[in-house]
């Protein structure tokens, strides 16, 4: 068993304890900010073999493609616990494995896609995370994301306020600049998207 950082502890801790309200605690993001029905166009296409960070109770899942392999990574076992439930009935193309995003355990050039989904806003270390994502990543392959981000403006300012009553009740910042951090680690963003406002993005990088 690895010694995470005191951050990383505090997330697993939270997770862990969030797992079985998860699905129901995200419905107005699922629903009312746009996570539904852009999760169902993510894996459009996809084929090879795929990592999925921070997987969570498996929402993702049922978008999975036939024909690929998916390897479907979180630092909470009770989420994956959940999502491996979820996979039993639904996808028999992935495996599960407890890991940090900031530690990932493969090789360098190992996946085809890498694909997270409002994971980044739980990462005490965006840039090494996202580092991580671009050292198991294949030549020509790239990483989907749909995140929610701090918005501009005002409303970044009340969320800089209010993050940290959120982050220690539920575990997600609500105020992370991840496009910063995405471009930080050496990436390139090669297309960006507002889903909802300019506050829930679908990003592309390699
Ligand atoms: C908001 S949930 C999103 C779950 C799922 N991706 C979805 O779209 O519903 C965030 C997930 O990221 C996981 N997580 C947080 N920090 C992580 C880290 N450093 N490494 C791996 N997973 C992490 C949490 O355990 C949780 O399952």
């Amino acid at each position: 068993m690895p010694t995470y950082p005191e951050l990383t502890r505090k997330q697993i801790k939270l997770w862990n304890r969030n797992a079985g309200m998860y699905d129901l605690m995200s419905m107005p993001m699922e629903h009312m900010m746009g996570f539904g029905k852009a999760r169902a166009k993510l894996f459009e296409g996809l084929t090879g073999k795929i990592l999925e960070l921070g997987v969570g109770t498996g929402r993702n899942i049922p978008y999975y493609p036939e024909g690929a392999r998916v390897v479907a990574i979180d630092i909470s076992k009770k989420m994956i616990s959940k999502a491996e439930d979820k996979a039993k009935k639904l996808s028999n193309v992935v495996s599960f494995e407890v890991a940090d995003v900031e530690e990932l355990p493969f090789d360098d050039k190992s996946f085809d896609v890498v694909v997270a989904t409002g994971v980044f806003c739980c990462v005490p270390d965006q840039v090494r995370g996202f580092k991580e994502a671009k050292r198991v990543l294949k030549e020509g392959g790239k990483i989907i994301l749909l995140e929610h981000v701090r918005p501009a403006g005002l409303l970044g300012r009340i969320f800089d306020i209010l993050d940290p009553i959120v982050s220690n009740i539920m575990g997600p910042h609500i105020n992370k600049r991840t496009l910063e951090s995405i471009k930080e680690a050496g990436l390139t963003i090669i297309e960006e998207k507002n889903i909802f406002s300019d506050w829930v993005k679908l990003v592309i990088a390699k």
